[in-house]
């Protein structure tokens, strides 16, 4: 297990961007920017012992100022969609900025995937923190928010933390875009999830309320499938997207694996939030990416984990809300399996 860091970039206020690199015992590598608190790169063996980067990334700071796709990034406040930037926490009524459609998304115009993040290293683990400011992109309380990345054995764990001054929301996610093969649409991945059920959207991605079974849906995944099979579909949970951008309502742990079809490399992915959003890249804007890396529609896929959707809007959901002298904690997990293909479907 070894921790490092070297300078990534600079930022335009001369501010320094550090990438940290963390090594596991069968080397294993995870960086991590303190731009976003961002993943930008997770390097794994594929079943002939050639190391492969599962993650989506730019090499570049100027790449993840640029970029627009929450590439690898933590999201906050608010991840996800919040209905017209609104909703009411204590009698008084908020307005947030409307940046997708009709929607407030991902914390807004400069959420925390934008901030340049304190780090430091304690142990084995590296520690991101950084103070929200009462109102920062209109939410309510001074918000004191911590994510601390670390292996744990084949594992990098992602943990949460906060506290409020004041009562606020909060939703917070990892934005990693996989793509289990280093490169290519994620079609022929397979993919299993242990949800029974999703949170039914409209055509802008918002939920109406509806908590709907995946039977005999697109959405199914409770046995192994190729995330292509069904997401050109017909169905309204897929076509108006262009693919996969929904909300499932996590029913066993863990709660999701996915295969690379080339590599053989496996991710199990577990939380102790209640829902994850499975994107798969529908909206990923075509650009070069690491290594000269072609990115774009289908080539990768995020398991965003987080409570669900404009949730603070439907108080008979897991609710988001923090309330001051409450401590927020929550973590996510992503395994790798490497070097060997598990008999699946
Ligand atoms: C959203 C997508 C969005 C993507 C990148 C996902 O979490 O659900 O609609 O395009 O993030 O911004």
């Amino acid at each position: 297990m070894d921790v490092s860091r070297q300078l990534f970039g600079i930022m335009p206020d001369g501010t320094e961007v550090f990438c940290w690199i963390l090594t596991n015992e069968k080397g294993f590598i995870a960086k991590i920017l303190d731009y976003g608190a961002t993943i930008q790169s997770i390097i794994v063996p594929d079943k002939n012992g050639e190391p492969v980067d599962v993650v989506l990334g730019y090499d570049t700071l100027e790449g993840y100022i640029s970029g627009d796709c929450y590439i690898g990034a933590t999201v906050g406040r608010f991840a996800n969609r919040i209905k017209k930037g609104r909703f009411e926490l204590n009698g008084e009524k908020y307005e947030l900025c409307i940046n997708n459609g009709p929607n407030h998304l991902h914390g807004g115009e400069k959420g925390f995937d934008r901030c340049v993040w304190s780090a430091k290293q304690i142990g084995e683990k590296v520690v991101f923190s950084r103070t929200s400011p009462d109102g920062e992109e209109g939410y309510p309380g001074k918000l004191e928010v911590k994510v601390t990345f670390c292996w744990e054995g084949d594992s990098i764990k992602i943990e949460y933390e906060a506290e409020t001054d004041r009562d606020t929301i909060l939703n917070l996610t990892n934005h990693s875009y996989f793509n289990l093969n280093g490169e290519g649409k994620v079609d022929e991945h397979l993919l299993q999830i242990e949800a029974d059920r999703y949170t039914v959207c409209d055509e802008n991605c918002t939920p109406t309320g509806e908590l709907a079974p995946v039977e005999g849906t697109a959405m199914d995944f409770r046995n192994f499938k190729t995330i292509g099979k069904d997401a050109y579909n017909d169905e309204p949970c897929v076509k108006p997207f262009g693919g996969y951008d929904a909300n499932f309502v996590i029913s066993g742990h863990p709660f999701a694996k996915a295969t690379g079809d080339k590599t053989g490399i496996t991710v199990v992915a577990d939380t102790d939030q209640p829902g994850v959003q499975l994107y798969t890249a529908n909206a990923l804007t075509e650009q070069k990416g690491k290594g000269g890396a072609d990115y774009g529609f289908r080539s990768a896929f995020c398991l965003e984990t987080q409570h669900f959707p404009d949730c603070v809007n439907h108080p008979e959901w897991p609710s988001p809300i923090l309330r001051k002298d409450e401590k927020f904690r929550s973590f996510t997990t992503y395994t790798f399996i490497c070097g060997r293909t598990e008999k699946q479907m």
